[in-house]
């Protein structure tokens, strides 16, 4: 009995050390960061005189690059910033080898198809800004896989489909920005479990159905834009009561109806208040004077009395 435990305990001494000694090898470096941002060269077809085409060379170091940051410490690509850099192409799945990636900007190019499932590898990820391309697919699901996200941009693209439920899940989540695109369904209202959400950008797209109420329960919240969608319904009295820092509301053209609540006074920093080109009736509630921070209200475009 006591041999076998030494002789199993002996075996797992030397299993251990296999493997420590397997995975010290195999452990991804600066190489593997080249590797990645190489093949993503090879999906993207220049413009002429593009500086990346020439700049992105073997010859020499990756942390040199044209758009790339390293850290010092582990010596691994933590910044891609290559936007409005006129480059069409695709993203291969090998970016999702960018293990130390901390910031994506490819924003303000025409990239186009869909993002690959293997970003979801990029922990460490706390910024995606893909805005201004020709992205198509629905919103990417894997995005909720990425804990540390605090900006998510997808502005200005071609995706389609539903605003996933689970977005709700980046609970770091500060920025949201999905307008134009051809978003469809309801806005979730699990997104007010987002309690740092500080901008929630989803104009100009079709989401329809009425606000969820959660939105309007976010604290830090500092800018909603919901404008130009189909959406209907009333807006709660209790808008502003958990909205002491919002300084943006932008809700026109839709079909919102009722009364534009006079409770929107509590919203006392409110500089922009965007209503115009729905189907509110009544008056406007001479409350609204109470807010003295503003500089634009725009309530035009439906069958109100006593301006
Ligand atoms: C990176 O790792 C590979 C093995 O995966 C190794 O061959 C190479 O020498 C390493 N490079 C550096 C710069 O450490
Ligand atoms: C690439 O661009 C960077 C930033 O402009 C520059 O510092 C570097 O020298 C360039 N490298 C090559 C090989 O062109
Ligand atoms: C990088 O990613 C690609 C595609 O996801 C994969 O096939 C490849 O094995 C990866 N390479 C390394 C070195 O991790
Ligand atoms: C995202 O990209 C857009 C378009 O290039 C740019 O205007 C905006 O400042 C970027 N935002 C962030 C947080 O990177
Ligand atoms: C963007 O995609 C649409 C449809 O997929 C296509 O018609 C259009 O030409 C593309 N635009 C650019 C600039 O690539
Ligand atoms: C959030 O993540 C948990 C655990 O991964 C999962 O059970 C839940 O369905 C997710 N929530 C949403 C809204 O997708
Ligand atoms: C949104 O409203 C427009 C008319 O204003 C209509 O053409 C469109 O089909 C509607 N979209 C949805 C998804 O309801
Ligand atoms: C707002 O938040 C409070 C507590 O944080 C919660 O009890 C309430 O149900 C929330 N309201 C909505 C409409 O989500
Ligand atoms: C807000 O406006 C109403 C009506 O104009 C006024 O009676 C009230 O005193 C104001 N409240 C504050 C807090 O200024």
């Amino acid at each position: 009995m006591g041999r076998s435990c030494d002789f199993l305990f002996a075996l797992a001494v030397f299993i251990l050390l296999i493997h420590v000694h397997t995975s010290v090898s195999t452990v991804p470096n600066i190489s593997n960061d080249e590797a990645a941002l190489l093949a993503f060269k090879s999906h993207i077809s220049f413009s002429p005189n593009n500086i990346l085409a020439t700049n992105w060379s073997s010859s020499s170091p990756v942390c040199t690059w044209i758009g790339i940051t390293c850290n010092s410490r582990h010596h691994r690509v933590t910044t891609l910033d290559i936007s409005s850099m006129q480059l069409h192409g695709t993203i291969p799945p090998h970016l999702g080898n960018l293990s130390f990636l901390v910031s994506l900007d490819i924003s303000d190019n025409t990239f186009y198809g869909e993002l690959p499932e293997e970003l979801a590898h990029l922990q460490r990820l706390k910024l995606t800004n893909v805005t201004s391309n020709n992205f198509t697919g629905v919103i990417p699901s894997f995005l909720s896989l990425l804990p540390n996200l605090r900006i998510v941009l997808l502005s200005d693209n071609q995706f389609f489909g539903e605003v996933p439920s689970s977005l709700s899940n980046i609970t770091k989540l500060q920025v949201l920005g999905i307008k134009g695109n051809f978003l469809v369904g309801e806005i979730p209202r699990e997104l007010g479990d987002l309690r740092y959400m500080t901008f929630l950008y989803l104009s100009l797209n079709q989401l329809t159905g009425a606000i969820p109420p959660s939105i309007f329960n976010i604290t830090t919240m500092q800018v909603i834009a919901l404008a130009n969608n189909n959406l209907t319904g009333e807006l709660p009295m209790t808008i502003c009561d958990h909205l002491p820092n919002l300084v943006g509301l932008y809700l026109s053209r839709n079909y919102l109806d009722g009364v534009i609540p006079p409770t929107l006074e509590k919203c006392r920093k409110l500089q922009i208040l965007s209503l115009s080109i729905n189907e509110f009736a009544g008056t406007v509630p001479r409350e609204l004077a109470n807010l003295t921070s503003l500089t634009g209200l725009y309530l035009g475009g439906q069958h109100l009395g006593g301006i």
